[in-house]
């Protein structure tokens, strides 16, 4: 969970804009929400020295990265940076090929906690091979760091990278927006829906230590409350990393809410880290489910479009499965009780149907709580498992 300057700030960074971040993140709760890292993306390098050593960008980084790294520490937070595997960055900056072990030193030696490592020109080299050298670079270099690859996909790390990375980007980049794809050209921006939708098939590919990562959050940047609440919420339920990438220092109190919402963040964080399935759809109502620690699931009603659309679950007609995690819920023998993770109120039971209007591009976030009690002895009898 942490920040990172892209989504908000491309190439307009500086040391400035990341001090004022980490002040915000400090005080506003996010931290003590579970919020840690402050991670500058693109654009803050500068040239090589002549022994080849990396320098910051000396106009937008005056003090140099060791000492903010130490402001970033100092205010209890983490400090993160970027690179890329090929010559330059995406943003035509220097970056790491030739240099991974130089580079990685000298992060370690600034006092970096996370690495994102992009794949701009890349096109002539093995991506597990790029990957494998940059981790073992940081790895020789002594620090402990988060190693978050960002291929977008194009080589399936999922299948690969397990031992890699902590996790892996899956797509295009995010743009704020809730349904629908930006065309660049040779390029695209991917919306909330659609990069939603490419994470169904890799929840087998996630878990503890390496992590399908949908891109960062674009919560605050522009959508509507509920679109924010929708996409932040199933990112919770994705078990996504959480790295908002909006002006934390001029945020609208909606959007802090929605970022420090605890009951939500506790999907996300949930130790038994498994990403959550679709497990029906209606009209453009889709029901998802993420088993929790402890015998709880997750359950949104993620409407998926403009308009507000009742909905109804029979929870004594569903019976809910899952191969990957073993874990099963039988409504018709066991009743849950409803907590609303929006409202914080309890919702009553899966003894009841559950009916809903639920706005367009919202949802309704439910956990359901095991220790309700079960319908009637007699009825478990009949059902042996
Ligand atoms: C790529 C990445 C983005 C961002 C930019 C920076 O597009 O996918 O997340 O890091 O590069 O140039």
């Amino acid at each position: 969970m942490g920040w990172n300057s892209w989504n908000k700030f491309q190439c307009d960074v500086d040391e400035q804009i990341i001090r004022a971040m980490a002040d915000a993140m400090a005080t506003n709760g996010m931290k003590d929400a579970g919020y840690q890292y402050i991670n500058i993306d693109d654009c803050w390098q500068g040239q090589r020295d002549v022994q080849g050593f990396i320098q910051p960008d000396p106009k937008k980084f005056p003090s140099g990265m060791k000492a903010l790294a130490d402001y970033v520490h100092g205010k209890g937070l983490k400090f993160g940076l970027y690179s890329d595997a090929g010559a330059k960055t995406c943003g035509g900056r220097l970056a790491s090929r030739g240099h991974e072990y130089q580079d990685a030193l000298t992060y370690a030696q600034w006092g970096v906690d996370y690495l994102k490592y992009d794949w701009c020109g890349c096109e002539d080299l093995n991506a597990k091979g790029a990957y494998t050298t940059m981790r073992d670079a940081l790895h020789a270099a002594g620090r402990p760091m988060v190693f978050s690859m960002c291929e977008w996909g194009q080589n399936k790390p999922w299948h690969w990278a397990e031992d890699i990375g902590h996790s892996w980007r899956t797509t295009a980049d995010i743009y704020p927006a809730f349904d629908g794809a930006l065309e660049h050209g040779s390029w695209q921006q991917w919306s909330v829906l659609k990069i939603l939708d490419a994470q169904k098939p890799l929840r087998v590919f996630a878990g503890p230590g390496h992590w399908n990562d949908p891109d960062m959050l674009e919560v605050g940047n522009g959508m509507t409350v509920s679109e924010d609440r929708a996409h932040f919420s199933m990112w919770c339920m994705l078990c996504a990393p959480l790295i908002s990438g909006n002006d934390l220092a001029h945020m609208k109190p909606e959007v802090l809410q929605i970022f420090t919402n605890p009951e939500v963040i506790a999907v996300n964080q949930d130790k038994f880290g498994v990403q959550a399935f679709v497990y029906s759809t209606n009209a453009n109502v889709e029901i998802w489910f993420k088993p929790l620690a402890g015998g709880d699931w997750a359950m949104c009603a993620l409407n998926r479009g403009k308009q507000s659309q009742n909905t109804s679950f029979d929870w004594k007609n569903e019976k809910v499965g899952d191969a990957l995690s073993k874990r099963d819920a039988n409504f018709s023998v066991t009743t849950y009780a409803l907590q609303n993770l929006w409202t914080h109120q309890p919702a009553g039971t899966t003894a009841d149907v559950l009916s809903a209007e639920i706005p367009g591009h919202d949802l309704l976030m439910l956990r359901l709580k095991e220790n309700g009690t079960a319908l009637d002895a007699g009825a478990q009898k009949n059902h042996p498992h």
